[in-house]
This record gives structure tokens, sequence and C-alpha cells, in this order.
């Protein structure tokens, strides 16, 4: 326990707050006795300096370019390392034994088809739907058919809820990507791992045998991983928020994802793609980067830039090699698209503005690329995104179910909207 203590000094008092340390990272001052005390709030929108709990899942240094899941660095479970495991690592704090991963993977596995009548939700969406907007309905559903796992009272069904969900979100997933190209749901494959079912279910039709290539499930597994979790950013915020609560779980996720769809979070993979598309070619990147640092331009460069990051993000290194990988397997050699990627790098790497406010390549930078080679429509990117994130989501829901100290989440605002006045009649207005 820390020793040190934070004044502040307010209308002409002092008031001692206590600071707490962290196994690593910035001390936080704990002002929960603030209001009590001075009578005053705090004020940080967008939360740049708040800590909103404590968390041993997922560390970041962004400065440095760290990441670090329970401690392990996520370099390392990306190369050695497949998902299901790291969904383990998250869910339970430790790496499996062997006899563990062999049993997770076995209740994953056979958690993966969804209620029957479920299909039938799919087809109340218009075709033209964003999957976004399926996947916040459908996984919403989720709370009205599976009844036995919504008491977060009991821990077991807490743990049931949680593998239902890193195991029906790829069926969902692939689901709602079928219906939007009208094509048949294909059902999960109990002898296939997690990213080659997904795959299978994504683009195997009745017609013909599909087989799954294992340098993209290898892809799809990374992604999967590179994504799982990233500390207390906006859809972890809020799905911590709808569970603080008592919200069941399914419904929290939900929450999450309709966050996460936004194009400044989860959206950003798919604009990014958007953005290399439009600007086309090499020859056209020094009008968009120009355009970027225009303060009265709104246009910014997708894939550029992180809350936390200031330095390289380490997911993008690695996918950056991934994306090489599938365009190799798939004999491209010149990718348009990766050319104007790499080359847009190379240039706000050196540009001054870029350079000097700490704006590296994110990972949405080249996961598009390498989503796109892999066979998903734009659409797909921030779906893939979510059923990644899933177990990242819920480990973070547990966190906060399963802390003695959790209590509902309700920040505090500095009003500055009229004061009283008296309600005028209709008539008179
Ligand atoms: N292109 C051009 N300028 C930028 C960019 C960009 N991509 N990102 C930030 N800036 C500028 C911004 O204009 C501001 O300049 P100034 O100080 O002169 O006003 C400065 O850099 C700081 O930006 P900010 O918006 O205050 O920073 P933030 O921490 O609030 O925003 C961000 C972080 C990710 C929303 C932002 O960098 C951005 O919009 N990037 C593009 C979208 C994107 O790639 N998002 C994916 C994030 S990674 C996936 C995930 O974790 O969800």
């Amino acid at each position: 326990m820390s020793t040190k203590t934070a004044t502040l000094t307010y209308d002409n008092k002092s008031v001692e707050f206590p600071v707490h340390g962290g196994s690593i990272g910035p001390d936080v001052i704990d002002i929960q006795a603030l209001y009590g005390e001075s009578g005053a709030f705090t004020y940080d929108p967008g939360f740049t300096s708040t800590a909103s709990c404590e968390s041993a899942i997922t560390y970041i240094d962004g400065d440095e370019g760290v990441l670090l899941y329970r401690g392990y660095p996520i370099e390392q479970l990306a190369k050695d390392g497949d998902f299901l495991e790291t969904c383990y690592l998250l869910l339970y704090g430790e790496l499996p034994t062997k006899a563990q991963k062999e049993d997770f993977d076995h209740r994953v596995t056979y958690h993966t088809m969804l209620h029957e009548q479920m299909m039938r939700f799919f087809t109340g969406f218009r075709r033209d739907a964003h999957p976004m907007a399926i996947m916040v309905g459908v996984v919403g559903a989720l709370s009205a058919f599976y009844h036995d796992s919504t008491d977060i009272s009991d821990p077991h069904q807490r743990m049931v809820a949680s593998l239902r969900m890193i195991a029906k979100m790829p069926t969902i997933a692939a689901m709602a990507y079928k219906y939007s190209i009208g094509q048949p749901f294909v059902y999960p494959r109990n002898d296939l791992g997690y990213a080659s079912n997904f795959l299978h279910m994504c683009f195997a039709v009745p017609a013909e045998e599909y087989k799954v290539s294992k340098t993209f499930a290898k892809a799809m597994d990374r992604i999967f991983i590179l994504h799982a979790d990233h500390e207390q950013n906006a859809s972890t915020s809020t799905v911590r928020l709808a569970g603080s609560s008592g919200a069941n779980p399914f419904a929290c996720i939900a929450a999450g994802i309709a966050c996460l769809w936004g194009p400044a979070h989860g959206g950003a993979n798919e604009a990014a793609l958007n953005m290399l598309d439009e600007i086309g070619t090499v020859d056209n990147i020094p009008e968009y980067v120009r355009r970027a640092k225009d303060r009265d331009d709104p246009f910014r460069l997708m894939g550029f830039g992180h809350r936390v990051y200031k330095s390289y993000d380490p997911r993008a290194k690695i996918m950056q090699e991934t994306c090489h990988e599938v365009l190799d397997e798939l004999g491209i050699k010149d990718d348009p698209l990766l050319e104007v990627a790499m080359e847009l790098e190379r240039i706000a790497l050196e540009d001054e503005y870029f350079v000097e406010k700490r704006l590296y390549p994110n990972v949405d930078f080249y996961s598009g690329i390498t989503l796109k080679a892999l066979g998903f429509p734009t659409t797909m990117f921030t779906v893939l995104f979510s059923l990644a994130r899933t177990v990242g989501w819920i480990a973070q829901w547990k966190e906060m179910i399963e802390d003695p100290r959790q209590k509902i989440g309700r920040p505090r605002q500095l009003y500055v909207g009229e004061t009283e006045r008296n309600y005028v009649p209709l008539s008179q207005r």
C-alpha cells in the first residue's frame, strides 16, 4: 500500500487524498472522498486522466508501445499462442495446462450452435442491413433465449453465459454475413478449430467443399488475439457501465457492440480501408496528407493515431506481418491498396505534423487490407472486431461483478443550462 498522498487546495481548504500504486503504470489519486470533503466534482470529459476501476487483466504502456494480457506480451501470444488459449488466459488469469486447454476448447466448441428459433430473428432484418445492426439485435436477443444463464449472482451461470458468448459470436457473425449476401446459413463444425470454423461458416456453401487455408486460419486467429482486449476503451467501459446496473451479460455485450460500431473506435478499420480505396494511387497521397493536417478540414487519416499509444501500436506491427503472409498465400505481389498503405505510412512517419503529434499507424491500418484479402466485405470488419473483443468485454464484466467494491457507475456533470424558471403556458409563449 502506498503511503503517498496528494493535497488539493480549494476554497481556502486543503484536502488530502490517498495515492494508490498499481503493479506497473502511473499511480492514481483516489478522489472518492472529494465531493464529501470539498463539495466539488472533478471534470474530465473523455476520461483522459480518470481511472474508472481497478483491473488485473490488460496493461498498456502507450509511450513504449507495450500491450500485455495478464502480463504476457501481445507479440508472444500472437506468435506462439492461439485465440482460445488467449480467451482462457483473459478469463482465468493464467495460461491453461494441456488438460485445461482441451477441456476449455471442448466446452467452447459445444456451445457454438444457436437456438434454431434464432434463425428467424435474422430474417426479420432487411438484406441490406449493416451487419453490425444485426449483431446488436441478435446478441441482445440471446438474453431472451438463454434464461438459464442470466442470473449474474450465480458464478456458474456467469461462466456459462461467458462461454456461450465466446462460442456463439462466430456463428452469429457468420450468419449476419450469409444473410446479407443471400446465401444459406452454414452450421458450425466441431471438428474445426475456432478460426477455421468461423471461416468455414462464412465462406462454405452447400454446393461444394470448402477447404480452410491454414494461412488464412492462422491470420484470422491472430486478428482475434490482437483484438481480444484493450483495457478500459470506450466499448469496454460501456460494457462495465451497463453491467454496473446489474443488467444481464448478453445485454451488456450488445451495448459494447453498439459502442464499438463508431468510426473513432471499431469502425476505424472499415474507414481506413475506404480511405485507402479513395486515395487510390500513390500519387494522390500528398493531397490527403495535406488535408489531414488542415485544421479547417475534418478529414483525418483513418488508422492513424490512438488515445493511448503515442508510439507504434504493437498490434499494428504484427498485423502488417500477417497482412503480407495472407497476400503472399494469395499470390498478390502488387496489391494497389497495400502499396498506397505502405507509402502513406512512410510519408506520415516522416511528416513533421504526425511526428510532433505522435500519430502512428494503429492496428486498424493493416487489418482492413488483410480482412479484404481474406474475402470479407468492409461492412464485416467491425463485426470481426466485436467477435474478437467479446472475450475481453466478458473478462472485464466478470472482474467488475466479482469486485466487492463494485457499485453502479454514475458520473457527475458540470451543469451549464438554465437555472430554475417558471413554466409558461403554451398560449402565452
Ligand atoms: N489524422 C490527422 N490528425 C489527427 C489524427 C489523424 N488520424 N488523429 C489525431 N489527430 C490530431 C488531432 O487533429 C489533434 O490535433 P490538434 O491537437 O491540433 O487539435 C491531435 O492529433 C490529437 O487528437 P485527438 O483527437 O485529441 O486525440 P484523441 O486521443 O482524442 O483521439 C483517435 C484518438 C484514435 C480518436 C484519433 O487519433 C482518430 O480519430 N484517429 C483516426 C481514427 C482511428 O484510426 N481510430 C482507431 C483507433 S485504434 C482502434 C481502437 O482501439 O478502437
